[in-house]
């Protein structure tokens, strides 16, 4: 399998197996992706899948596999290390064979979090850390305050939604682009793209496989989802053709900001406010009676 190397010298593969939203069918399909080269899985706390990954894991029992996981507890910032052994535990992988991300930029709550992943890294129970759906304003800001770099960041990427901006910045701060959502959950406009059907027709490859070694050639690692096999196997059948220039060009040009996910910016900064305030609110609520309670209590005496 093709590598990458991370700033702090970790060997990446090139292309990951997604596995959002599967669960117990990813006791086969993880090695069934396995016995078809890929060689690291992402998953997430939140999937609710890492024990079946763990399980496919066990059954291929080669502990050289990378696996990727995520923290995405906003009302457990403060046990983000006990999380992480949650997670380690459920999948039974080894702490330099596994890469941990910060799933979303809560508001509020992301510096804290990163302290914490940074003093798991420090600490060597991680081979490497990094984030999720960072956009240039928050790579920024982190850049700013960090003491560890984070090494990846996830984020939503196809031929449709190319963040440009965030891959060139990532690109300067050699932090490895991910790119989630790579196919764009097979969204119609793609498969239909004459560009992407003249390309694919003259590689006799699928427009799927195109999009995915558009991402290689460009230094992006995609990391497909798919439960069947059939596409499995389609998805890695990427390493014996090569883009030109030309056609990287083409697929450049395709971007019109269309996105399949959510945005995460706009969607945690209202929640993430509100949850904010509200815990404000609770925590000086329970102030004015704690302190209405010590003077009747003076009072009394
Ligand atoms: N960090 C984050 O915030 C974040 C967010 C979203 C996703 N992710 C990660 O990224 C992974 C991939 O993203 P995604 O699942 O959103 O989107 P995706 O990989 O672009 O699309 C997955 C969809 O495409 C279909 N598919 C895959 N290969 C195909 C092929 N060769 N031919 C036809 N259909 C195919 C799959 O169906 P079949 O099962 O039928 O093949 C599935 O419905 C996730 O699984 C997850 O691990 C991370």
């Amino acid at each position: 399998m093709q590598e990458l190397e991370l700033y702090n010298g970790y060997k990446i593969p090139i292309i990951g197996y997604g596995t959002f939203p599967q669960r117990e069918v990813l006791e086969d399909n993880v090695p069934i992706a396995y016995n078809e080269g890929y060689r690291m899985i992402d998953t997430s706390d939140n999937y609710l899948n890492e024990a079946y990954v763990g399980n496919g894991l066990h059954k291929v029992g080669d502990s050289n596999i990378t696996v990727i996981t995520k923290f995405s507890q906003p009302l457990r910032s403060k046990d983000l290390e006990e999380c992480f052994a949650e997670s380690m535990s459920a999948l039974g992988t080894k702490a330099d064979r596994t890469i941990y991300l910060l799933h979303w930029p809560f508001p509020y709550l992301w510096k804290m979090q990163w302290k914490a992943m940074e003093d798991l890294y420090l600490t060597g129970k991680c081979a490497a850390i990094g984030v999720c759906n960072f956009d240039v304003g928050y790579l920024k800001e982190i850049l700013r305050i960090c003491r560890v770099k984070p090494m990846i960041n996830q984020f939503e990427r196809h031929p449709l939604f190319q963040q440009e901006e965030v891959v060139k910045l990532c690109k300067n701060e050699n932090i490895q682009v991910m790119s989630y959502s790579p196919l764009a959950r097979m969204d119609n406009e793609l498969n239909a793209n004459e560009t992407l059907r003249h390309i694919a027709n003259k590689y006799h490859k699928t427009v799927n496989q195109v999009i995915l070694r558009w991402n290689i050639d460009t230094q992006c690692i995609p990391i497909p989802a798919s439960s069947s096999e059939i596409h499995i196997k389609e998805n890695i059948g990427v390493f014996d053709f090569q883009l030109n220039e030309e056609d990287i060009c083409a697929i450049n040009q395709m971007d019109r900001g269309k996105r399949v996910r959510f945005n995460p910016r706009t969607r945690f900064d209202k929640k993430s406010k509100k949850k904010f305030l509200l815990q404000r609110l609770r925590l000086s609520n329970t102030l004015i009676a704690k302190t209405i309670d010590f003077y009747k209590k003076q009072k009394i005496r």
